[in-house]
């Protein structure tokens, strides 16, 4: 099934911001890797942590389209790379997130979406949690959406996204109110310029051979969970927070 059910209004991403804990919340969700192919709904799910847990989404993706929009030097390395569903260098990317788990608000834990992506990032990401000088002191834990081959395509052409607030849609599962318009702010929708069929090919084709061993090396880490995708994102969610706290309790 690829559908939104029962779901109302847009998701916000927030990778470069710093939400505030909600009240009452105790649980200390840690470093959660969210692992899958290209439109499993890795920053679906990881919007909806974000509000669930208050701690913050570190998408690799989005860093690199931050800098892309800034017309910095790595923007400009990264585009080309991007458009044609290739990975940009494992240096780059582990020095983007490196300088981000600096920041104050990791302290935690923080959503990693669409990293590591390869066995390289995977070993920079154990080394760099394992020294203790990096909050919050918890190992990773892995959940990896899994969604059918055919249902991927329709989410990643149909995926729109306001460049103001971030917020996802799709035209087919979660269209705005207004066809191109954003729910929240009236602004006009755009489609990220690797979200075509070709390129989604191309895509495909490096997680397969460069990120499909890297859920193979968390899930023989342990601590590794898998969520059927192919479900309605409120029963996903349901899913993916049920494993964080599963794994986060087996894991202290
Ligand atoms: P990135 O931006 O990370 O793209 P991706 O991994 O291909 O993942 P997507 O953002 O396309 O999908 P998603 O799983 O987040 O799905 P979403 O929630 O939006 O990376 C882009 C590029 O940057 C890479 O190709 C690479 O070049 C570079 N890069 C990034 N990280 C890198 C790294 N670590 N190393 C090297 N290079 C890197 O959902 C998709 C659609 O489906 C939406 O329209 C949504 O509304 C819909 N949807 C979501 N859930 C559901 C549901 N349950 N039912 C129905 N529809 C749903």
């Amino acid at each position: 099934m690829d559908g939104a059910v029962g779901r109302t209004g847009p998701l916000t991403n927030n990778s470069e911001s710093h939400p505030t804990a909600p009240a009452g919340n105790d649980f200390l969700p840690g470093p959660v890797l969210l692992l899958g192919a290209p439109g499993v709904g890795k920053g679906t799910q990881a919007q909806l942590l974000v509000t669930r847990y208050g701690i913050p989404q570190i998408s690799t993706g989005d860093l690199l389209r931050g800098n892309i929009a800034r017309g910095t030097e790595l923007g400009r390395k990264a585009k080309e790379i991007m458009s044609a569903g290739l990975l940009v260098d494992d240096e780059i990317v582990n020095q983007m997130v490196l300088s981000r788990l600096h920041e104050k608000d990791v302290h935690r834990g923080y959503i990693l979406d669409g990293y590591p992506r390869t066995l390289d990032q995977a070993k920079f990401l154990d080394r760099t949690i394992a020294d203790p000088s990096f909050l919050p002191r918890l190992p990773v834990i892995a959940i990896s959406i899994v969604v059918a081959y055919d249902q991927l395509l329709k989410r990643i052409t149909g995926r729109r996204i306001c460049p103001a607030c971030k917020s996802i849609y799709n035209i087919y599962s979660n269209p705005p109110k207004v066809a191109g318009v954003c729910d929240l702010d009236g602004a006009a929708l755009t489609q990220r310029g690797d979200d075509t069929e070709p390129v989604f090919i191309e895509r495909m084709k490096t997680f397969d051979a460069q990120t499909a061993p890297v859920v193979a090396h968390y899930r023989d880490q342990g601590r590794f969970e898998e969520a059927d995708g192919d479900q309605s994102v409120e029963v996903v969610n349901a899913a993916v927070e049920q494993a964080i706290v599963k794994l986060r309790r087996a894991s202290r």
